[in-house]
């Protein structure tokens, strides 16, 4: 069913031949196919996904692959338990297939979400919206900050640090933006607003852009101006949304992401059976999307306080900040007989960390709520893609592919195979891999 495009150069390093023999020794079948750059790299090229940049996300053309190779249709139902920036649901929407996100940290939940609202009736509106703001900046030029904050009735970003984050002067005029678009004239376009002025909060902060995870910059001398992020932010949503065409606007809100989690009750989440699972969870690599989001979570309001922050990464598979770590720290986690021999790992990196070995632990026991949850909502012929990576956590490779696909298969899906896309990031040792499942 997967047609092998081209075989990737073979590689004789040792991880790669660990990896190679991992996968043997699991049973599965194997298969590498090159499809070009899978990460979000792709995605910033493309009408709509570049609206919103989440490193760790999938490219667009993967998910048009897969819809492809495992024939989508109209009257298919599309399901990504692990949303995203939605890049599922975009492609989706964007060839009138039906899907449904479900994303567990608000920010990312508003981004995908807002995405596939897709209007350009009132686009007219941003114009007069920048004219308001530009006049707006001029009128608050002499005032401090604090006198702004006063002026239109808000308040600082509960963010810690918040003056490392945003320089004074550049934080009063992003404040003066997102007053700006509560105002009920601009409702027809108030997605489009939030979503240029939440990434241009980001790239407004006095942090490295362009890196995978969010590292203060304290010392840069870049000149940042507000007011042109904002307008060519705004450029880009109106050129992609006007490049649509009429086909596709009609699909808009075909799809939908809603804020949930998807580790139970899924079928208290979705309504109908599930025919295609596409989506990627994330890796046991102690990336925090919480943590990630902290800047938009707090400067766009979408969390009344600090601690919510922590609590959704404890609820999060893969959470690793704050509390989520220090609950980790204490014994060791025990694994149910039933699926411990799956855990390779777990002998070797308990005598080396428990705190890491928990770690992994948690997420795979999390990952297997998620697997049994998703039986109850499974269509008779379901099937479902899975995108990994393998990870290392104190020297000791962790496979997850092979782990999940143990797990899947547990639980009566059928692993069809294991494909390997490419190298992680140019790194010899990380690897993409997609579990294909199967009722
Ligand atoms: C690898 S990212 C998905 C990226 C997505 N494929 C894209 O292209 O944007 C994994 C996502 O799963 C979310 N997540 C983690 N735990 C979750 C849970 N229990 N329920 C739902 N979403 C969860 C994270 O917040 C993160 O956005």
């Amino acid at each position: 069913m997967f047609h092998q495009l081209s075989l990737f150069e073979t590689d004789t390093n040792d991880s790669s031949r660990c990896f190679h023999r991992n996968i043997q020794k699991s049973g599965f079948d194997y298969q590498e196919i090159n499809i070009g750059d899978i990460t979000f790299k792709a995605g910033q090229m493309e009408s709509v996904h570049r609206w919103y940049r989440l490193t760790p996300s999938y490219s667009p053309s993967l998910v048009r692959f897969l819809i492809q190779e495992l024939q989508i249709t109209k009257e298919h139902f599309v399901v990504d338990p692990f949303s995203g920036r939605g890049t599922t649901s975009i492609e989706c929407q964007k060839l009138g297939i039906k899907s449904l996100g479900i994303e567990i940290n608000p920010l990312l939940q508003q981004v995908g979400s807002k995405s596939l609202s897709w209007n350009t009736s009132s686009l007219y509106l941003f114009e007069k919206y920048l004219t308001e703001v530009s006049s707006l900046i001029d009128k608050f030029k002499e005032f401090s900050l604090e006198d702004v904050i006063e002026d239109l009735q808000t308040s600082i970003p509960i963010i810690h640090n918040v003056f490392r984050w945003w320089k004074k002067d550049i934080l009063k005029n992003l404040i003066i933006f997102r007053q700006a678009m509560l105002k009920s004239e601009y409702y027809p376009i108030n997605n489009y607003l939030w979503i240029a002025l939440n990434q241009a909060c980001l790239d407004c902060a006095n942090i490295h852009r362009n890196h995978p995870t969010i590292t203060f910059d304290d010392q840069h001398q870049r000149k940042i101006d507000v007011f042109t992020e904002v307008r060519e932010n705004l450029g880009k949503i109106q050129t992609d949304l006007v490049n649509l065409n009429i086909e596709q606007v009609s699909f808009s809100e075909l799809c939908s992401i809603q804020l949930g989690n998807s580790t139970y009750n899924l079928k208290q989440q979705i309504n109908e059976p599930v025919d295609f699972v596409i989506t990627s969870p994330p890796y046991p690599n102690r990336y925090s999307y919480v943590h990630q989001t902290r800047p938009q979570l707090h400067f766009m309001e979408v969390l009344d306080n600090v601690r919510q922050a922590t609590e959704i990464d404890l609820q999060a598979i893969g959470g690793t900040w704050g509390r989520a770590t220090s609950v980790l720290q204490k014994d060791l986690i025990v694994v149910p007989s039933e699926i411990k021999s799956y855990l390779c790992y777990y002998e070797e990196l308990q005598s080396k960390s428990v705190l890491m070995c928990n770690y992994a632990t948690k997420y795979f026991l999390d990952m297997w709520k998620h697997i049994k949850s998703l039986k109850e909502v499974k269509a008779t012929r379901f099937r479902g893609v899975y995108i990994v990576g393998n990870s290392r956590l104190s020297g000791v490779e962790i496979f997850t592919e092979s782990i999940l696909g143990k797990l899947f298969r547990h639980e009566g899906f059928e692993v069809e195979r294991i494909v390997s896309f490419r190298k992680r990031g140019g790194k010899k040792r990380l690897y993409e891999t997609a579990i294909v499942v199967r009722s």
